[in-house]
């Protein structure tokens, strides 16, 4: 890594597996466990959650795709590859570090509540499922000072640990045990979910749609929440796909990534919100909501069976926040070694500093210093505000237009296809798609989200 130049030799994925995984496993992580719940929650369920799969099909598969080709293609990573195929494009590349630093501002913020949780969880302060008493918990947590800071501190260290080392070691290492365990666990707390009572009012929340709960402002917090959710709109992909070989198949891994991403969200919804429903939570109260329904159902299993899966959980959900929380710090450390020159280790050192500064400030935001707003939302809001539904969506818009009409239908066939080696019976669609259908989408959702129409 170290030795990383702009014209090639970089380090490659040591397995197709390793890819997949490390990509999956930039994907599948907070935005699936914390935020697609919350979000649903909070923007009235199933119309939510139909417009959230409306955007994975149309859009996210095909960004994949296009992102994918742009990294292997260019075997750099989001500013550079602008610069190699099309100079004035490289605000993509700007955008996208934005978003990536927006993003590392507040995520292990997050990280951080899980990694306090798994704790809580082992000295038995979590083992009630009263609401009132979990709610205070996670208010008293969130709104205090030092003990946030501390624990999104030692997240952020476990994430320049893996970091430091490397594409291979780290990441791919990371990825490989963690995502199979998430799953399953997850799986368990679905099925014992829905059988608690009043389950079903959660089921018909999430699933049914009220159409009378659409608006801009939804139609823009799914369609933000799916490039969050599937790491699209920042490059990040590009990044990783930088490092892959080029006789990979891009287009069966842009299919199978973003549906374990969404897999998960589901399941997560499946897990949270039928349970919120019948322990009584407000399902609209925000980011809180994993948090104070999870230990509720681990309080329904039994002491020692409970707090055995409560253990198991967080830990799992800090270490897929950890697999996605890297692949960001990973842009923005590409962005410190490729354009500004720095060593892999100053490059990470900057990062995590610059990271860990805003994480206070989004982190006091929530208590302290919550009378500080920007366009009346707090710190934390705000970077995620600007990150999701503005430099996401407009970063994935430009993406799909520099595809669509600069690079070109012959590159993109080229690369997409290994030469034409690969069967893509879909690629016009595809193209069709990239050129036209999500450019104007986003658009439209853009501005209507944002009131403009
Ligand atoms: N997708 C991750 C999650 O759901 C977060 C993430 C990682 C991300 N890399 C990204 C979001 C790049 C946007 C862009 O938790």
């Amino acid at each position: 890594m170290e030795k990383e130049t702009k014209t090639g030799n970089r380090e490659q994925f040591g397995s197709k597996l390793g890819f997949i995984l490390a990509a999956a496993g930039s994907a599948v992580g907070l935005g699936n466990i914390w935020k697609f719940p919350y979000l649903a929650g909070s923007n009235g369920g199933g119309a939510f959650v139909l417009v959230y799969l409306l955007c994975v099909v149309v859009i996210g598969f095909s960004l994949m795709l296009m992102e994918m080709a742009l990294g292997r293609n260019t075997q750099l990573s989001t500013m550079g590859a602008y610069r190699k195929l099309d100079k004035r494009f490289t605000f993509i590349g700007v955008i996208g570090v934005v978003a990536a630093f927006l993003i590392v501002g507040y995520y292990p913020v997050v990280g951080g509540w899980s990694v306090a949780y798994f704790f809580k969880t082992l000295i038995g302060e979590l083992s009630t499922s009263n609401p009132e008493t979990l709610g205070g918990i996670f208010g008293a947590l969130v709104s205090g000072t030092w003990a946030p800071i501390f624990w999104t501190v030692v997240y952020m260290a476990l994430n320049v640990i893996i970091v430091i080392g490397g594409i291979q070691k780290g990441i791919e290492k990371a990825s490989k045990v963690m995502m199979p365990a998430l799953f399953i666990v997850l799986l368990i707390l679905a099925v014992r979910s829905v059988t608690l009572p009043g389950a079903g009012e959660g089921l018909k929340f999430l699933f049914a749609p009220d159409w009378s709960k659409l608006s801009g402002q939804v139609m823009l917090a799914a369609m933000g929440q799916a490039f969050f959710s599937l790491s699209l709109g920042m490059g990040c992909i590009i990044t990783y796909a930088s490092y892959l070989g080029k006789k990979e198949n891009l287009v069966s891994n842009s299919l199978n990534i973003p549906a374990i991403d969404t897999l998960v969200a589901i399941l997560s919804g499946v897990v949270i919100i039928p349970a919120a429903v019948s322990f009584g939570f407000e399902v609209t109260q925000g980011p809180g909501l994993v948090f104070v329904t999870v230990p509720a159902i681990f309080a329904t299993m039994g002491p020692v069976i409970g707090r055995i899966f409560g253990l198991m959980f967080f830990l799992l959900v800090a270490l897929a926040a950890l697999t996605s929380s890297i692949s960001l710090l990973e842009v923005v450390v590409a962005f410190f070694i490729d354009e500004i020159g720095f060593n892999r280790k100053k490059a990470v050192a900057t990062s995590s500093t610059i990271g860990i500064i805003m994480c206070i400030a989004a982190s006091l935001s929530m208590g302290a210093w919550s009378n500080i707003t920007l366009f009346g939302m707090n710190i934390f809001d705000f970077f995620d505000y600007v990150a999701s539904y503005i430099c996401l969506p407009l970063g994935g818009m430009f993406v799909s237009i520099f595809v669509g009409w600069f690079w070109g239908k012959k590159n993109a066939y080229d690369e997409v296809t290994n030469e034409g080696t690969i069967k893509f019976a879909l690629f016009d669609v595809w193209f069709f798609l990239c050129k036209w259908v999500i450019p104007i989408g986003i658009l439209f959702v853009f501005l209507s989200g944002v009131g403009i129409i």
